[in-house]
């Protein structure tokens, strides 16, 4: 038997409900696993909340978890009982203490990184790279804006964009986030809530505007993200903190031939050479010192809600994971 966090309809964070669930026998490519560590993402607000509709209900929310491999099944031939693993998953079943995995999902972690850190650092960390060496390939004497550049994607982005040489412009809530944006690496900080975001961006890149700009917070933010590109710029909307950005008309990219991508991390890591690609950019990357990362604050498994309340409080800085 396994503690489990189900959701029965979609609401506020009441609805991550503690109940008991059987874990049967892994299949012939599936990992039984005893999980250490769950990441609380943006994601799996927009689940419960219901703006996702992408869980079948009831079910187990969570896309991201560490654990160690309790059985294999049949077929496998690439982990054994013992192993510590990570992953990421589109197919949610992740706020549990146990629970069956394909095994083309798991990463096998090196020594150097905590149960904790990885449970906090692997979807995020993964979506980074994604951004920054795949969709937006960062150039060195780029100018790139990241909005809510103190939050968890964030201030990976930051660091490895100003890693690879990039001027990083990153907008916050509030100046004790803008001082953590600085830590991570942004040149420039904007208070979103007191200065307007497109002058300060024109007045910091001397009316060039930006190569490229990070928007994981979509409806707010989307309008002022186009208009901070330069000619030629690239708006990546990669989340919608703040609900989804409405009906667009492509011809406004025409006025300065700009583009437009809305990626996922899943699509980027579909494949297991992909995956692996990524997670040793990523390890490397944090090896390398290129990033930095800590790992999350800890809440019970059972407090699934109160770790949610924090999320969107906007309150906190740094990561959130559950521990079973
Ligand atoms: N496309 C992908 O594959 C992918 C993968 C992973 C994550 N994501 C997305 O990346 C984003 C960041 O995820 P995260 O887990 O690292 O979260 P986070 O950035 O740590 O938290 C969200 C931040 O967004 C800002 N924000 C602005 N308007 C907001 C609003 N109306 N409600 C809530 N927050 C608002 C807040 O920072 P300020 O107070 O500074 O404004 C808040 O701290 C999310 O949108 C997530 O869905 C996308």
């Amino acid at each position: 038997m396994a503690q489990a966090i189900v959701i029965h309809q979609p609401g506020g964070p009441g609805v991550l409900q503690p109940q008991t669930i059987t874990v049967g026998k892994p299949g012939p490519n599936e990992l039984r696993i005893r999980q250490t560590a769950i990441g609380v993402n943006f994601h799996d607000v927009y689940v419960r909340s219901g703006l996702y509709q992408t869980l079948p209900l009831p079910g187990i929310p969570g896309i991201e978890a560490v654990g160690i491999v309790e059985e294999t099944g049949s077929q496998v031939t690439n982990f054994t009982v013992g192993d510590r693993i990570g992953y990421i998953t589109r197919s949610y079943g992740v706020y549990t203490s146990e629970r069956l995995l394909p095994a083309d999902l798991a990463i096998r972690l090196p020594d150097s990184i905590s149960d904790d850190l990885a449970a906090t650092l692997l979807l995020k960390g993964l979506t980074a790279e994604m951004l920054v060496k795949q969709v937006h390939p960062v150039k060195p004497g780029e100018r790139v804006l990241v909005h809510a550049a103190a939050g968890g994607v964030g201030r990976l982005l930051c660091q490895w964009a100003s890693h690879l040489g990039a001027t990083v412009i990153g907008t916050v809530g509030n100046a004790q986030k803008a001082e953590l944006a600085r830590q991570a690496g942004c040149a420039h900080t904007i208070l979103y809530r007191e200065e307007n975001v497109v002058e300060r961006v024109q007045d910091i890149t001397n009316g060039k505007g930006v190569n490229v700009a990070y928007d994981s917070v979509g409806k707010d933010t989307f309008q002022g993200s186009l208009d901070s590109l330069a000619i030629c710029g690239h708006l990546v909307n990669f989340g919608q903190s703040s609900g989804s950005v409405a009906p667009f008309e492509v011809s406004a990219l025409f006025a300065k031939s700009n583009s437009l991508t809305r990626p996922s991390v899943f699509h980027y890591a579909r494949e297991r050479s992909m995956l692996d690609s990524m997670s040793n950019n990523l390890f490397n990357a944090l090896e390398q010192g290129a990033i930095k990362a800590e790992p999350g604050m800890a809440f019970a498994l059972a407090d699934a809600a109160k770790a949610h309340e924090m999320l969107e409080s906007r309150e906190r800085t740094g990561a959130l994971l559950l521990k079973p």
